[in-house]
């Protein structure tokens, strides 16, 4: 397989590009005209190594050769933006945003407990999607913070999933690498292909990605990607209210967030751990279709609450006490496997009604990642900035 570069090419031009914008700031024609040679070149390399955005990329350092001979020529008197694209915006990345969507299946009865914010997340989609006066504006950027596993993605998922709305599924993270510089235009590329197949839920995964204020490095492509969201989220708050686009953002590190995305998210919903009877509902729900009636599903919530188990925990748990049952049942199992996919079609799997053993045996095997100190974090966090 051929390796790609457009990553790291990418990286390296929009280096170059900031560096123009630098030296151009400070009237250095000699190095401004260097520069933006060199963003020719990347751009000519960007060419040959996507081969579906070829002429796009070629047209474009075809600019930058321009701009970079006339710098040379007759300084930098010339006031000329090198960008300017050759086709209409959004349509180079349209692949890619066409693969970031999904049709979610989730409904809300896949959710176990999680009553209020399931109610808070129900009521906006229901509000955004009914008519209404104008004075009445629903949210349209919401952020779920909360530890790992605790059904973010599940209730985004479930959102789309009510509504039948497209569902676009992206990770801050993810976004950022692959179109380093770039991903600016990538999310307002995004938000146009929502508008056109509205109603929408945009889920932004890993939102802290995005607005990090560790170590004050903050580089001017994610600053960039970041006001073009929440312009985005905002556009739609105003114009174009009779589609439907909704925000939703998941964070596990709020505290990373800065203080303007946050301020544009002004509604908060803490997803905390499940509580003892939520963890009753998602034991329930992952063991559906097997009978439970033996086991003190009480006690075994006691459990996954003491141990600090999230969704993930307990649903892992589910499975390994299944397993547990299984192989009680069908103990030589792995020796079938010889058999042909027919000849295998043509046997049933043993199976029991669980037992409290079947949990036991699970539990020692779980380790949830989450201390008390960590925990106590994000209550800290939701009393001071949560809402
Ligand atoms: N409230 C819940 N009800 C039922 N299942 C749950 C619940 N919470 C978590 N789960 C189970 O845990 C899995 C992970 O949940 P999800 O992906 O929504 O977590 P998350 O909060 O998005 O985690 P992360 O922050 O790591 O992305 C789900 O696929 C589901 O099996
Ligand atoms: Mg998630």
């Amino acid at each position: 397989m051929p390796v790609d570069l457009s990553g790291p090419l990418r990286s390296e031009f929009e280096k170059a590009r900031e560096a123009y914008e630098k030296a151009r700031g400070e009237g250095n024609s000699q190095r401004a005209s260097e520069q933006a040679a060199k963003c020719a070149r990347l751009l000519r390399l960007l060419a040959d190594n996507i081969p579906h955005e070829h002429r796009f990329y070629l047209d474009k350092s075809k600019k930058w050769e321009d701009l970079a001979r006339s710098i040379k020529e007759k300084g930098l008197r010339e006031p000329r933006e090198p960008e300017g694209d050759v086709r209409p915006p959004g349509l180079e990345f349209r692949d890619y945003i066409e693969g970031l969507i999904s049709i979610s299946e989730v409904t809300w009865a896949d959710i176990g407990g999680l009553e209020e914010p399931k109610r808070l997340l129900q009521e906006t989609v229901v509000i955004a999607a009914m008519k209404r006066p104008e004075a009445i504006k629903p949210w349209t950027g919401i952020l779920l913070y909360g530890p790992p596993g605790t059904g973010k993605t599940l209730l985004a998922a479930a959102a789309a999933g009510s509504l039948k709305a497209t569902f676009f599924n992206i990770s801050a993270d993810k976004v950022l690498s692959k179109y380093f510089g770039e991903s600016s235009r990538l999310i307002a590329a995004l938000y146009e292909v929502a508008l056109e197949r509205s109603p929408a839920i945009v889920f932004i995964d890993e939102m802290d990605a995005l607005t990090l204020s560790r170590g004050g490095d903050s580089n001017e492509a994610s600053r960039r990607t970041l006001s073009t969201l929440l312009s985005q989220i905002d556009g739609f708050k105003s114009k174009k209210s009779q589609r439907l686009v909704l925000t939703l953002a998941a964070t596990n590190t709020p505290w990373d967030m800065d203080t303007a995305a946050l301020s544009r998210f002004s509604r908060r919903i803490h997803i905390p751990l499940p509580g003892a009877g939520d963890a009753v509902k998602i034991v329930k729900l992952n063991t559906s279709g097997l009978d439970t009636s033996q086991v003190d599903l009480n006690s075994v919530a006691r459990e996954c609450h003491a141990g600090l188990f999230s969704g993930r925990e307990i649903a892992y748990l589910c499975q390994e006490a299944v397993w547990n049952m299984i192989r009680q049942e069908n103990p030589n199992l792995a020796q079938l496997s010889p058999l042909s996919f027919d000849e295998l079609r043509g046997k049933t799997l043993k199976t029991r009604a669980l037992k409290n053993s079947d949990f036991h045996a699970a539990l020692g095997k779980i380790k949830p990642p989450l201390s008390q100190a960590r925990l106590a974090k994000y209550s800290q966090w939701a009393s001071d900035f949560g809402g």
